[in-house]
């Protein structure tokens, strides 16, 4: 067999979630049954080296002696040891942060929400396609075993057609003793459930609706509705409807997500003509669920199923983006483009019905 390919990553911020990807990066790809790509570290970019080291020192192993701390993002894009750059900042900087990588011809893997509005993202994948360097949100939801499962049997025709859906995630973060600085809070970083949390209860209704193969595509219609926190004026709590019922499917999604109360069991549950499918929460990264089979309106049969892995889970995409890099693709066919320009085109909306309206100067892009 041969060699594995060896895929060098450079990480932008010493965040929360750079910690856990890079944790994942370093759990052994054969404990997930990989054999082709291997993933290395060899660089961690922050606003301060002292930062960049700690990180290094304190989360990377094998790769600790060779990995280089840069005290700007910069230097990682423009390290030759470096094949693609994953962006962890808060949602405001993704922009900025992936074109400058793009621009110094780097592959780029960007933390959800991709970027703060559609134009932005188009703005993007402009300069994606020009520089000729793979591109793609970091929506790991849809790479887990569970997801591919679920769209197994949703699109086999086992249950029929999808019907209705609802999914929620909500976290209950305190706004009320948290900082105002906080980057759940701020609009000047975004803040508040819909751009942050919404993503999710998202990701589910477009696998199970908008890549139903009797949707074909078809967008849907969208209303939403928000209700705005006074601590900083960012939302708390959104709600927003898709309706599908341009092509062979007539099918409904009901999505939620909120800063301020727990998070709802199951994360979603999808309705079929002949069954349902409840996804266990958090949506983000279920680890199992369950198919009910009806016949005549009843249950006739129950089945769980239960996912296990070494690791978070944020390692499968990165599997994903050095498959794509390695075969010369400059975006996936499992998180396509056009997926994450209809999450971006949906939030727009919904903030717009909303009332939603970010600071001057927070969308570097606008229509
Ligand atoms: N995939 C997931 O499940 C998941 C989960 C949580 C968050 N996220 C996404 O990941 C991104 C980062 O979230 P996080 O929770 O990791 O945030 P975080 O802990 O606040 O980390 C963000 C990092 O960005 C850098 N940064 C650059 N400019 C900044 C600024 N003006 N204010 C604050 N930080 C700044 C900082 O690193 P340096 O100081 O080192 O430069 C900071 O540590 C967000 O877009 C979020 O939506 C994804």
């Amino acid at each position: 067999m041969s060699q594995p390919l060896v895929f060098r990553w450079g990480i932008i911020s010493t965040g929360m979630i750079a910690n856990v990807f890079v944790k994942d990066l370093l759990v052994d790809p054969k404990t997930r049954d990989v054999h082709d790509v291997v993933h290395k570290v060899t660089a961690i970019g922050s606003r301060s080296v002292t930062k960049a080291q700690e990180f290094i020192d304190s989360v990377l192993e094998s790769d600790k002696a060779s990995a280089k701390a840069y005290g700007s993002y910069a230097e990682v894009y423009a390290d030759k040891d470096v094949d693609v750059i994953y962006v962890a900042t808060p949602h405001t900087y993704h922009y900025e942060n992936a074109m400058d990588a793009i621009k110094a011809k780097k592959h780029v893997l960007c933390e959800k929400p991709v970027t703060v509005n559609a134009a932005e993202l188009r703005s993007l994948l402009a300069a994606a396609k020009e520089n000729n360097v793979f591109f793609m949100e970091a929506m790991w939801t849809r790479f887990h075993p569970l997801s591919l499962e679920f769209k197994e049997i949703s699109e086999s025709g086992v249950l029929g057609l999808p019907i209705a859906m609802h999914a929620d995630l909500s976290v209950d973060f305190g706004i009320k003793d948290l900082p105002k600085t906080h980057r759940i809070l701020d609009p000047m970083l975004g803040g508040g459930p819909l751009l942050d949390l919404g993503p999710y209860p998202l990701v589910w209704a477009i696998m199970a609706l908008f890549e139903h193969p009797s949707n074909k595509y078809s967008q849907p219609s969208i209303s939403g509705s928000m209700v705005m926190t006074p601590i900083t004026g960012v939302d708390s709590n959104t709600s927003f409807t898709l309706s599908f019922s341009k092509a062979d499917l007539s099918a409904q999604a009901v999505l939620s997500c909120s800063i301020n109360a727990a998070g709802l069991e199951p994360g979603a549950t999808i309705r079929y003509e002949k069954g349902v499918i409840k996804i266990a929460g958090p949506l983000y990264c279920p680890q199992s669920f369950t198919v009910q089979y009806f016949e005549k309106g009843k249950v006739v049969r129950e089945e769980t199923r239960n996912f296990e892995y070494a690791g978070r889970g944020m390692h499968f995409q990165a599997d994903e983006v050095a498959r794509c890099v390695r075969d010369g693709k400059i975006e996936s066919e499992v998180w396509s483009h056009k997926k994450y320009l209809l999450e971006m085109d949906i939030f727009d909306e919904v903030r717009r019905q909303g009332g939603y309206v970010l600071p001057p100067g927070v969308e570097k892009v606008t229509a």
